[in-house]
């Protein structure tokens, strides 16, 4: 099967994969060389993925070692990685395996990162079970854990070999975690694409309870994630604006104590920072209330569950925080992104966020 999109890095170039028989597709690009295969995932997802990706990969490289961990952001940590390590290590892993990481969003993260420092870095190839991981964790290279200080603020970059999206899966994703995929596909269109804003509008009036989003929208999203990464790959500065929403809804997780899930987080964030961009960077009215129109209708929060008290010192650890301020990624306007010479984030004063946290009654 021909890829969806292809990611430019700086050592070559990865297929991005997608169709209903995942263990087929990961068999196809399967590298000859890996001689030994570990899947990781968390209990949710290898459990149910995990055994026919293994049969699928037995015939190239023999057993294959299957290994999870508790699903959820408070196993998403520096100990989890160490056990992960410390099996991988106990199996004899060399260097010239390769680390499946099979799942949502945490799943991949934690997969990627212990393979980007076993041995000093080995392969991994993503799959991707939720639908936020096949519209944008699985693509990039972003790994990492959290630490009690915030999201991610351990990790690494280290782009997978290949990334296979695997649509059948997503029968099995609970309503809820398809809308946390909606919100990073609303937050692409956003940022890169009017007329695919245009389209999820239609498609979420149009569509009958939590219908799957439609191949062609999700095929676009992920072009526009490779696309951006593509062209950034270390988010030295274009990268950025893929933090739309996210200065806030990493403060919000946090803060919420992860009860409130990324993709919640990032549909509120998108709205609180769009009335920011409205002060600072001419984000039409109009524009910002067709997002939250969309977000709504998409059944996603569009308000903080919590006061801005509650949230303001977890701003202050943002990996976008510099010298106290803080700096969002901002759109101008409906599938455009503000920037200025080169710089795609503007300086957010803490003051301005608490004024714009709430909307105005
Ligand atoms: N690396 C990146 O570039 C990047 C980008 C966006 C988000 N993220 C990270 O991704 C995480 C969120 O990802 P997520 O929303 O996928 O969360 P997740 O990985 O927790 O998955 C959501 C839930 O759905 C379950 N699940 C996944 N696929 C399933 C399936 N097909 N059937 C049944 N259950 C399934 C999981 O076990 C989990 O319980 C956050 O930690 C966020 O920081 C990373
Ligand atoms: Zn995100």
């Amino acid at each position: 099967m021909d890829p969806i999109a292809h990611v430019q890095t700086a050592g070559g170039s990865y297929p991005v994969l997608c169709g209903d028989d995942a263990p087929a597709l990961l068999a196809q690009l399967w590298d000859a060389r890996w001689r030994q295969a570990a899947l990781i995932g968390d209990s949710n997802t290898l459990p149910r993925f995990g055994p026919a990706l293994a049969a699928a990969l037995a015939p190239r490289c023999g057993e294959v070692l299957q290994l999870s961990f508790p699903a959820g952001e408070a196993h998403k940590t520096r100990a989890t990685k160490q056990q992960l390590e410390d099996s991988l290590l106990a199996a004899g892993f060399e260097r010239g395996a390769c680390v499946v990481g099979v799942g949502g969003g945490i799943a991949l993260d934690v997969a990627g990162f212990v393979a980007s420092t076993l041995l000093r870095g080995v392969a991994h190839v993503n799959v991707a079970t939720s639908l936020l991981a096949q519209v944008d964790a699985a693509i990039g290279g972003k790994t990492g854990v959290n630490t009690a200080q915030g999201k991610n603020l351990i990790g690494t970059f280290h782009q997978p070999r290949a990334v296979v999206i695997d649509c059948a899966a997503l029968a099995s994703l609970p309503a809820a975690e398809l809308r946390n995929g909606l919100a990073e596909a609303v937050k692409h269109a956003v940022l890169a694409d009017a007329s695919l804003f245009a389209a999820l509008e239609a498609w979420a009036d149009a569509r009958v309870g939590d219908a799957p989003l439609p191949r062609p929208l999700l095929a676009r999203c992920v072009q526009i994630k490779a696309e951006v990464v593509s062209r950034d790959e270390r988010e030295q500065a274009f990268r950025q604006v893929l933090n739309f929403g996210h200065t806030v809804a990493h403060a919000i997780e946090a803060a919420s104590a992860h009860a409130v899930a990324h993709g919640a987080a990032v549909a509120i964030g998108m709205v609180v920072e769009a009335r920011v961009a409205e002060r600072l960077c001419g984000l039409p009215v109009a524009d910002r209330e067709r997002l939250q129109r969309l977000l709504a209708a998409l059944g996603l929060p569009t308000a903080p569950p919590l006061p801005f008290a509650a949230a303001r010192e977890l701003l202050g650890h943002d990996k976008k925080t510099r010298a106290g301020v803080v700096h969002c990624a901002l759109p101008e306007r409906l599938g455009r992104m503000h920037e200025a010479a080169g710089r795609w984030t503007l300086p957010t004063p803490i003051e301005l966020l608490a004024e714009l946290w709430e909307p105005v009654r």
